[in-house]
Order: C-alpha cells, then sequence, then structure tokens
C-alpha cells in the first residue's frame, strides 16, 4: 500500500488511475479506464484537515455527541488524519471502540500518533483498506463517512459495503463538500445508497457541506 500510493502536494490523482491528464485549472488528474473521477486528498495536505479554524468552523464532538455514546462501536471511514476519530473515541470511552479505516497509510500514521499522543490507543484500531474495498467484519452503531464518498471509485458498492457493517439499527452519517459535491450529485449518492438497502432517515445540515443521516432500510 505504501508504495502504490505516493501522493504529490497539489497533484490530485485516482487510486485506480490508468490515465493522465491536465485538468482544466491545470492541475495533472490521473483517471481510469472505468472513469473514475475520485480523486484523493493526499496525505501531504493533512493539515488542512486538522487544525484550529476546522474545529471552530465543524467542531467534531459537538457534531457526533448526537449520535455516538458510550460503550458504542463506531467506524471513520476515510478518516484522513483523525480529526473525528479521536473526538471519537473521547465519546465512546474505555469500553467503547473505534475503528479508523483509510486507504493511505500515511493518514493512519498520524492517527496512530495521535492516539499515542491522548493516551487512547486502546480504543483505536487503524485498518488500512483498499479503494473498492473496506475490508472489515463488524457490527457498529456509528460509521461516519465525512468528506470521502466523492473519493470511492464506486459510490454504490461503497455503501452496500457500509450497509453490512450497520447494526439493524445503526446509523451512517455521510457528508460532503459542496465545493465538490452538487446538489445533483448528493442527489445521485442519495439515490445509490438507497438502491443498496440504506434509508435517509434525516437531513444533516451544516456550513459548506450537504449531509444526511442514513440507517438500513
Ligand atoms: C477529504 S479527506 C477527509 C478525511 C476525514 N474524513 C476528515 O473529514 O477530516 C478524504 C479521506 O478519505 C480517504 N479515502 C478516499 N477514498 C477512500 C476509500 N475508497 N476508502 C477509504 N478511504 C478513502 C482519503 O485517503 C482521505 O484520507
Amino acid at each position: 500500500m505504501d508504495r502504490a500510493y505516493k501522493p504529490i502536494p497539489g497533484l490530485c490523482f485516482s487510486p485506480t488511475a490508468n490515465t493522465v491528464r491536465r485538468s482544466n485549472r491545470g492541475t495533472l488528474v490521473m483517471s481510469s479506464a472505468r472513469q473514475h473521477t475520485g480523486r484523493v486528498c493526499p496525505h501531504q495536505a493533512a493539515f488542512l484537515l486538522d487544525n484550529w479554524l476546522r474545529r471552530i468552523l465543524q467542531p467534531p464532538q459537538k457534531i457526533l455527541r448526537k449520535y455516538v455514546k458510550q460503550g458504542d462501536t463506531v467506524v471513520d471511514l476515510g478518516c484522513g488524519p483523525g480529526f473525528f476519530t479521536i473526538p471519537m473515541a473521547r465519546l465512546v470511552g474505555a469500553e467503547g471502540a473505534v475503528v479508523a479505516v483509510d486507504l493511505q497509510p500515511a493518514m493512519l500514521a498520524q492517527v496512530r500518533r495521535k492516539a499515542v499522543r491522548y493516551g487512547l490507543t486502546g480504543r483505536i484500531t487503524c485498518h488500512a483498506c483498499q479503494p473498492e474495498r473496506i475490508g472489515l467484519a463488524l457490527a457498529a452503531d456509528f460509521i461516519l463517512a465525512w468528506y470521502m464518498v466523492h473519493e470511492t471509485p464506486d459510490p454504490g458498492v461503497f455503501f452496500g459495503e457500509v450497509r453490512s457493517l450497520l447494526k439493524t439499527d445503526g446509523r451512517l452519517l455521510v457528508v460532503e463538500p459542496k465545493m465538490h459535491v452538487s446538489r445533483a450529485g448528493f442527489e445521485t449518492q442519495q439515490a445509490e445508497a438507497e438502491a443498496a438497502g440504506l434509508v435517509r432517515l434525516a437531513p444533516w445540515r451544516g456550513r459548506m457541506s450537504r449531509g444526511m443521516v442514513l440507517g438500513r432500510a
């Protein structure tokens, strides 16, 4: 995995890439034969995902405490550098468990370092996945997919696998950035989630974002 993904700052790339082109904005973009246009946020840009400004704009504890309680098993899909993973680990408490999932080992390395720094290693497990397969077997009370579904090669397949990881009454929170996902694009994601056996239970509203809470249909 480490050798497979070597993103360069400013370079958007697709994990299933096999061609390279220049985007309208002049950045290099790799795209796959399957027309996957998902671009993965490179680990070198992790500082954009975990900083004091974001904690003000998207306070993680405040956002998550509605969904995560003590003793829960929760999954942070596409966890990046752990902006939500660490607060989740605090919310589940000593009896709970957090699985942080990402396809970039360098992102998971940052999560591990933070888990050590904050004394949370006993509650956090890091899992390196493949772009098209999460590869977990568990029953989660809550799954978070924040700013990552648009980076997956096939959201329909992704939602199907996520459904299989949810407890019957488990909840999935999907949040996407407006700057990358249009209203129509988000509606398509919802349709793909519903086709995969999920149902939208409520909208989620936040600054600069589109979101929905889903459960098993
Ligand atoms: C924009 S970042 C968001 C990180 C984090 N959720 C946050 O909000 O801070 C997207 C993350 O999703 C990961 N990612 C992209 N596609 C993925 C996939 N198919 N499976 C797992 N992780 C993926 C990327 O490596 C990246 O760390």
